[in-house]
């Protein structure tokens, strides 16, 4: 079973739902000796398998990370000191629509948004149900094709899908926000937590958005963790260099996990607006916003974000859906201010360059004395 003492660098690519996450990047962490992780919130059953099979064919020469052919034994030929592959997923609630008078709402505030310079005139249509996929369909090419990890954000997933995979040897990781949330993932079995700060890019893994949210920071909830856990602690949110992963390290976590950072490397599926927001736009900041998907998540502040200020939103994930199509358009047309352009709050420290240099830099940046 993985265990972070089998990395070369203590470092985990963030799982990033919506194309980020390519095989490519995944692989070229995996093979520098980090974990290379899937972003599969949203994915069929069929691109997952496609995925895991892709990243298994680009780590089987040379690389170390991968589990031999799809339904054998689990990774006899992942050695000490190599890099592993890691498939995330969201734990959904279940979820309806609102009243009628909300939908509306929802509605109004997505009609009024002022799209210039360009023009998107598609109403939204309000989703219908089923509203996310099922968990246990989205894991069945995990079962088959074995990544090393298995890690969940939202929340607790069955408990038949935890004894599975380690039935499998497959390691679980579920993101806290608190000790609260990270005694409950000790007691479901998970083998390590990640630590997610407030400064993290992308959504919030709190489990109930409607609790009270402690809000702290990376450095604190790492220590608070560390402190208050048996389990291996993963810290995430504003990681961006050698020494913030080191003062992780030191705070006791086993590893960083870095999403924002890896988002301009070169194998990264960020859109360009994204990576041109991240480069070029970087005196914006990045706000917590309920606007996009109906849960809290940090992203570069944007045209759509500001309409969205005291609108009325669509639970998630059905928000998510309703403002599927105005995204879509905004990619297509390159439009940065109606896209989701999740990023921590140290953006402004991104770094472009192919991710195999990323990582051998970060390795470096670790060792250095400061
Ligand atoms: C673009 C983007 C997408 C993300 N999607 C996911 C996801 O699908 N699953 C998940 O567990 N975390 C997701 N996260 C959160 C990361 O796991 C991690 O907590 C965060 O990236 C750490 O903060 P940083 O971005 O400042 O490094 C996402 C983050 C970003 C930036």
């Amino acid at each position: 079973m993985f265990s972070f003492s089998d990395l070369k660098i203590p470092i985990i690519q963030a799982p990033m739902a919506g194309g980020v996450c390519t095989p490519e990047l995944v692989a070229a962490v995996a093979r520098a000796g980090g974990v290379g992780s899937f972003g599969f919130a949203y994915s069929t059953p069929q691109k997952i398998a496609e995925d895991l099979m892709a990243a298994r064919a680009l780590t089987s020469n040379g690389g170390r990370a991968g589990n031999g052919s799809a339904g054998g034994n689990v990774s006899p030929s992942r050695q000490a000191r190599g890099g592993a592959i890691n498939a995330n997923f969201f734990v959904f609630k279940p979820v309806a629509l609102p009243e009628s008078d909300v939908q509306q709402a929802a509605m109004q505030a997505l009609q009024k948004i002022p799209v210039s310079p360009d023009v998107f005139d598609a109403p939204p249509e309000m989703p219908s149900a089923p509203f996310y996929p099922d968990l246990h369909e989205q894991i069945a090419p995990v079962w088959q094709y074995k990544p090393d990890i298995l890690t969940f954000h939202f929340g607790i997933p069955d408990a038949s899908i935890v004894e599975q995979a380690h039935a499998l040897g497959i390691a679980v990781g579920m993101t806290a926000t608190c000790v609260t949330e990270a005694m409950a993932i000790e007691t479901a079995g998970a083998d390590f937590i990640v630590a997610q700060g407030i400064e993290a890019g992308g959504h919030r893994g709190i489990f109930d958005v409607n609790a009270d949210d402690e809000q702290l920071s990376t450095i604190e909830l790492t220590k608070q963790l560390v402190k208050h856990c048996s389990r291996p602690v993963v810290a995430a949110g504003a990681i961006m260099d050698g020494t913030d992963i080191r003062v992780m390290l030191n705070a006791g976590a086993s590893a960083a996990q870095m999403g924002t950072a890896f988002l301009c490397c070169e194998e990264s599926g960020a859109t360009p607006a994204h990576k041109d927001f991240l480069l070029n736009q970087t005196q914006r900041g990045s706000v917590l916003t309920m606007g996009f998907s109906g849960r809290p998540a940090r992203g570069i502040r944007n045209a759509f974000i500001d309409h969205m200020q005291d609108k009325t939103v669509l639970p998630f994930p059905i928000q998510n859906t309703f403002t599927g199509g105005m995204r879509k358009w905004a990619a297509q047309t390159n439009n940065g201010e109606y896209q989701s352009l999740w990023a921590g709050t140290e953006y402004h420290r991104v770094r472009a360059m192919p991710a195999a240099a990323f990582m051998n830099a970060l390795a470096a940046e670790m060792t250095h004395e400061s």
